[in-house]
Order: C-alpha cells, then structure tokens, then sequence
C-alpha cells in the first residue's frame, strides 16, 4: 500500500513541508503550521499545472506563430494606464498592494466610476466597509453611476454566484484577505485561503474574459499577508507607496505580463479622492528656500524626470554613531560617509547621520549619490546649498563620479523647472541652457561648495 502523503504550510508564509513543525523555518512564527487535507493537496497541484500550463504540442517555428493582439482600454486613469503598460487588458487579474490607508479602494472605486460611465457594467465587491459606506465615498469621488454595483460580501460562493448570473465586464475585489471559501477550512486571510480564491478568480477572469482587480493589504514587513503565493499567481503586481505625511501617492509595477514594470503612477489624495498628479513638478521640492543639509536633485522614474529634495541630519554622537536612511539604501549611505571619511579627511566616524528622501520617495537608482554627499556636507558645516542647482551622479568607492542616464532629459526638466546651474559627471551630448559645471571626482565637488 502506497504510503499517504502528508503536507503541512505555514498560514503566515506559505512555506511547505512533508513534516510539521512548531516553529516556521521559513518566517520564523509558531504555530503556524496546519496539515493540508488530500483534497487540498490535489487542488494546489491542480493550482500549479493551470499556471504553468501551455498546451502540449510540437515545438513550430516562430516564424509561422501569430502574436497575441493584446487589445487594452483605458482606465480613465492616465497615471493608472501607464503602470498597466498602456492600459488594462481583457481577462487580466491584477493585484493592487499598499499598507492600510494609503488609498487602495479610493482609487479602484475611481476607476470602477470612470468604467461605469463609459458604459461597462462593474462590480465592486468588499468585504471591508458596508454598502453605505461605499457609498459615501462614491459620492466624493462622483464614482455614482447605475452600471455600477455594489457587493458588500465575504463569501467567495456568493461572489461567485453573482459574477456568473451577471454580465460583468469589470470586478474590482476589495480585499483579498477579507474573501472566504467555505472550501477550506483555515482563516480569512491565510495562505491556503488567498490561494484558493485567487484561483477562483483566476478562473473567473480567464474564462468569462473579465479584467479582476484584487486589492491586498501588506503587513509591516513589506510582504502581502498571505503573500508570495498571491503574486505568482496574478498577471501583475501593482504596488502603492507613499508617506502618510504627504498627499502624494506612487504606484509602481512590480510584476507585469503585459508590459514593462519601469513606469510609475503618481497620483495626489485629496478630498475628491486620488487624482492623476497633473503635474510632478513642484511636488517633491521647495524651490524658495533650502535649509542646511538639503540638497536637490532629478531621478528618472520609468521615463519620467522628477527633482527632487534629499536631505542629511548630521550631528555629533554620543555613543556609537547611528546611521539611518529612509528612501535611500543604509548600505549605499554607509559607503558614501566611508568615502568622504578617507578622501575628504572629514571625520563622519563621530557623527550621526540620517538621510530622508522628501515626498515618500524611494530612490532605486544610483544618480542621487552625489547630492546625499552634498547634503552631508552641507549639514556638517551648517551651510545653505544654492537653490538654484542640481547635483547629479553616481559616486564609486575610488571617489570617482560616474556619468548617469538619460542627462540629456534630466537638463530638459531642470530647465522646465527654472534651475539655472548643475554638478553634472560628464559634458552633455546636447546643448543646454542649463549651466553645467562638470565635476568627475568628489573632491572637485567640495572644490565648488
Ligand atoms: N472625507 C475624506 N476627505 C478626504 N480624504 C479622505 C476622506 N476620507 C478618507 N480620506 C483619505 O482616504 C484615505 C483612505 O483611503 P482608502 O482608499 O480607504 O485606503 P485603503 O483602501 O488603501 O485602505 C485616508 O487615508 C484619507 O487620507
Ligand atoms: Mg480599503
Ligand atoms: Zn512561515
């Protein structure tokens, strides 16, 4: 007789194991391992066949293989469409992430609105707040239209059962962790839970050739509570970022199978609800005044030039120095007060340093290194930077200045934002209004503060 498989999996993780364990050797909690049943055993690979499924067939040549005509739609959001990769696109499943607040439904119930009036029938399904209250918002955001509905349910089945007797063009799910299946046995929210309806929904969204928006809180640690299973599953991972204290909301693609994940949506909260940022500029710096230790910048985020304002606390420590960095990597930071220590002579070793990216930036590209060193320096000696330049380049660990991408649009937007001067790696390509003093060598930096 064959011996009968047993699987457990952690509820908080997703990790599986053929034994059971007390403590989760993958994230770390306790008792959170639960033994799954042969039925749910036999649906995860049912599960994992229907992702990686493609027909079984010969191998033809490419040339004789037409492509898949990927016809999208808009949104009604522009911001929304370009993280998509130009729109939404039929039978998709798209998971929208973002920590509690930051304005996941505000922006769904938005674009539920915007489809709504287009003349798509909509379904808004959540588990989360009552009719009424949906309705409260739909009136700020003037989302009211009578294509859209409304589902407050937490069921999966009745979910389900509405979705087939309706002619639903558009499913938004708000959220993932609040859907249960009566198939399962664990919690609203746990791995085997989300899987399962995810799956369901996949289904729904491949089959009937519905776009599904599922909506997933993420917990402290970055990760979406009953995670990494959810983003393999969908067909792209959107994710907000932002600063509670700011109004501007960004969010990024993570994961997209219909198009890069380089573009970023801006978008800025207000009491109409979370707009398409009409203008970035402005946004993230204060061009009237510059206080000591900060200094400015412009990255590119996906195609688009923004400036923006880093800025450096550096004070003296009283016992071993910290060094700490919110939007910028701790690593890079640490490298860079190595730099200046052994080039500049400066000694940072006895100092604190804290870095802070205005606006809830996140900075993911190396261009910004040298205007973090100048807002150190200006912070450790107290003095303004000139409001009216820019710093630019990447710094490397022999001090050299290394030229960064795209200069050529970078000097465009500078100009469009009425700076005058720029501390640049490299002579531009192309001429530019912009007055660019070049400097290849920390040292020449310090030379023109
Ligand atoms: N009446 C209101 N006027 C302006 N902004 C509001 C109002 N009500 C809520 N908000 C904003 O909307 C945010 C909540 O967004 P929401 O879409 O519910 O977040 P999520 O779904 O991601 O948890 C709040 O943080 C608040 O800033
Ligand atoms: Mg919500
Ligand atoms: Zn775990």
């Amino acid at each position: 007789m064959a011996k009968k498989k047993t699987l457990f999996e952690c509820q908080a993780c997703g990790f599986q194991s053929p034994r059971w364990m007390g403590k989760c050797t993958s994230c770390d909690q306790w008792d959170t391992m639960i033994e799954l049943s042969t039925d749910q055993i036999k649906f995860l690979q049912e599960t994992s066949k229907a992702i990686s499924s493609s027909p079984i067939g010969k191998a033809k040549p490419i040339t004789q293989i037409e492509e898949d005509n990927i016809v999208r739609f808009s949104s009604g959001s522009t911001e929304l469409d370009l993280v998509l990769g130009g729109g939404i696109v039929p039978a998709s499943l798209t998971l929208i992430g973002g920590s509690p607040g930051i304005g996941k439904s505000t922006l769904l119930l938005k674009i539920a609105g915007n489809l709504a009036r287009e003349g798509q029938k909509v379904l808004y399904v959540s588990g989360e707040e009552s009719a009424g209250q949906i309705k409260l918002r739909a009136n700020r955001l003037k989302a009211n239209h009578e294509n859209l509905f409304l589902l407050p349910e937490i069921s999966l089945s009745s979910v389900l059962s509405e979705i087939t007797h309706k002619d639903f063009s558009f499913i938004v799910i708000d959220s993932i962790q609040t859907l249960y299946s009566d198939d399962t046995p664990s919690a609203p929210g746990s791995v085997t839970q989300v899987r399962t309806i995810t799956f369901e929904l996949m289904r729904i969204a491949k089959s009937m050739h519905i776009p599904v928006f599922i909506i997933g809180h993420i917990t402290k640690d970055g990760s979406i509570a009953g995670p990494r299973v959810l983003e393999h599953m969908v067909d792209t991972v959107l994710y907000f970022e932002g600063d509670s204290n700011s109004e501007l909301r960004l969010l990024r693609g993570f994961k997209n199978r219909f198009g890069s994940t380089n573009e970023v949506g801006i978008f800025e909260m207000n009491k109409e609800g979370l707009n398409d940022a009409k203008s970035m500029a402005g946004k993230f710096f204060n061009k009237k005044k510059l206080q000591s230790g900060s200094a400015l910048t412009v990255i590119m985020e996906g195609s688009r030039p923004i400036i923006i304002e880093v800025q450096a606390l550096v004070s003296e420590a009283y016992g071993h120095p910290k060094r700490s960095s919110t939007g910028f990597d701790n690593n890079r930071l640490t490298m860079l007060l190595a730099l200046l220590e052994k080039k500049l002579d400066l000694p940072l070793g006895t100092y604190d340093v804290f870095i802070n990216i205005s606006g809830g930036i996140k900075i993911n590209e190396p261009s910004a290194d040298l205007a973090i060193i100048a807002a150190i320096l200006s912070s450790y000696r107290d003095r303004e930077l000139s409001t009216e330049t820019l710093f630019l380049g990447e710094v490397s660990l022999t001090g050299e200045i290394r030229e960064v991408s795209s200069l050529t649009q970078r000097l465009k937007e500078m100009h469009t934002q009425g700076f005058k001067k720029a501390i640049i790696p490299n002579k531009p390509l192309e001429e530019t209004p912009i007055k660019c003093f070049i400097a290849d060598e920390v040292s020449k930096v310090v030379e023109w503060m």
